[in-house]
Formats: structure tokens, sequence, C-alpha cells
């Protein structure tokens, strides 16, 4: 593929799941390396299918999908496992283990990349300071409130240096201004170089920062434009 290609590039993309649901019937969009991108549209629109997709959590059912050079439709498991390593993903509930401390549950992605404790310390250490949790280290996620354990998930989704954020909702749980703050971080992420698509109702965020929003309807794409 060529240097100058899009990051992730869908053509005609559909999705129909194994129940006959069609969650996406035909979407056509480009998304370059560096673009922040507000994925929005009524509940049922198709955005958690989306990144579903994007990261090899359910195939496409036809069309083109290729994300960070790879076809998304044709990838065997092991491909799959690679783009992952380059991905991070953060959810509506953030999915911490409660049962591990902040720094285990930020190690995870880099163990399962078979990274030795010694060289985790310094890494984790390093994005827990990021999103201003390096004191809760040896902390478990049930001490924390809401919107430190989503920038928990955040500083997860970040140690292996992703190319690409892919976030369903990350401030679908938080007031206001945390969640304002949890897009904060996720900006300047971006700003650093990794791609952010994030799935999100809070439309009030498209203005206080402001981004590419792509807009769903129906599993088709209704707009693309800048906040
Ligand atoms: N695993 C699944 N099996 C069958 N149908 C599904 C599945 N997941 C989602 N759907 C259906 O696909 C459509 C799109 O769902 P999706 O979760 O992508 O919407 P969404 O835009 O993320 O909505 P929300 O804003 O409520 O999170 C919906 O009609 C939904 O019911
Ligand atoms: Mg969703």
């Amino acid at each position: 593929m060529p240097a100058d290609s899009p990051l992730i590039h869908m053509q005609q993309l559909m999705l129909r799941y194994p129940t006959g649901k069609i969650a996406l019937s035909g979407l056509t969009l480009d998304i370059t390396q560096g673009q922040f991108v507000y994925l929005v549209g009524e509940s049922g629109a198709g955005k958690s299918s989306l990144l579903r997709m994007c990261y090899g959590g359910v195939r496409p059912t036809s069309g083109a999908l290729n994300v960070q050079n790879t076809d998304m439709r044709s990838a065997n498991p092991s491909r799959i496992r690679q783009l992952r390593r380059h991905t991070g993903i953060i959810f509506q509930d953030h999915r911490l283990l409660f049962s591990r401390t902040v720094f285990e549950n930020v190690a995870l992605p880099l163990r399962v990349q078979g990274w030795k404790t010694e060289r985790l310390i310094p890494r984790v250490r390093k994005v827990l300071t990021y999103v201003g949790l390096a004191d809760r280290l040896w902390s478990y996620p049930e001490a924390l409130s809401g919107g430190e354990q989503q920038r928990v998930a955040i500083a997860r989704a970040m140690t292996s240096n992703p190319a690409v954020i892919l976030a369903d909702e990350p401030t679908g749980n938080l007031d206001v201004d945390t969640a304002s703050r949890v897009v904060d971080y996720l900006m300047a992420l971006n700003r650093l170089g990794t791609t952010v698509i994030m799935a999100t109702h809070d439309l009030h965020l498209l203005e206080s920062h402001p981004g590419r929003v792509v807009q769903l309807h129906a599993g088709l794409l209704a707009g693309s434009a800048y906040s």
C-alpha cells in the first residue's frame, strides 16, 4: 500500500450480524493518520459495530475495510493480534480488572507482548503520570472514582504506543467536567500523532473540543464535517 494511503479505508462496507440485523449498510469513508474523529448518530446507528470491525472483533460481511494496511475481511487471527498491538481500545465501561492493581491493569497489554516486569515499571509509571495517576499505581480500581478509572483505561490503551485509539463512549458514565478532562487527554495524545476515533453521544464535546465529526444514521454515512 502506498505511504499516503489512508490509515483506515472503507468502501461500501457492510456488516450483517448472524441474527440478520444489518448494522452498517454500505459505508464509504477514509480516515487519515493524525485525525481526531467523533462518531455520532442515534442509538443503533452502527457506531460500536464500526469500531468493533476496526479492531477485528467482528468481520465485515461485504465491501472493503482496510485498517493500518490490514484487510479486515481476510486477516487471519495472528494478523489481527498483531494489529491490536498497535491499537488502543477504550470502552464505556472501561473493563478494568478489579482484582488487579492499577499497575497490573495498565501493564496487561505489554505483558501479553512478553515484556518483563523491570521494563514494564518505567513505562507504566510514565503513562500513569501522563493521566495524573502516578500516585495510584498500587491502588485497586474500586478505590478510584469513575473518572479516575476511565483515565486508567486511557493509560492502558496508550501503554503500547498505539497508532490508533478506538474509544467507544469513553465519557458515557462521567459528569461534564470529568468527561471534558478525559477528552483533553485523548486530544493531547492526538496532538502527539495518535489517530483517535471516538463514538459519543456527548454533543457538547464537539464544541468544546473540535474535531472531525462523522455522522452515522441507520448504518449509513449521514455526514462528515469539522466541528
Ligand atoms: N452482537 C450483535 N448481534 C446482533 N445485532 C447487533 C449486535 N450488536 C449490535 N447489533 C445491532 O446492530 C445495530 C447497530 O448497533 P451498534 O451497537 O453498532 O449501535 P450504536 O450506534 O453503537 O448504538 P449506541 O449509541 O446505543 O451504542 C443495532 O440495531 C443493534 O441492535
Ligand atoms: Mg454503541
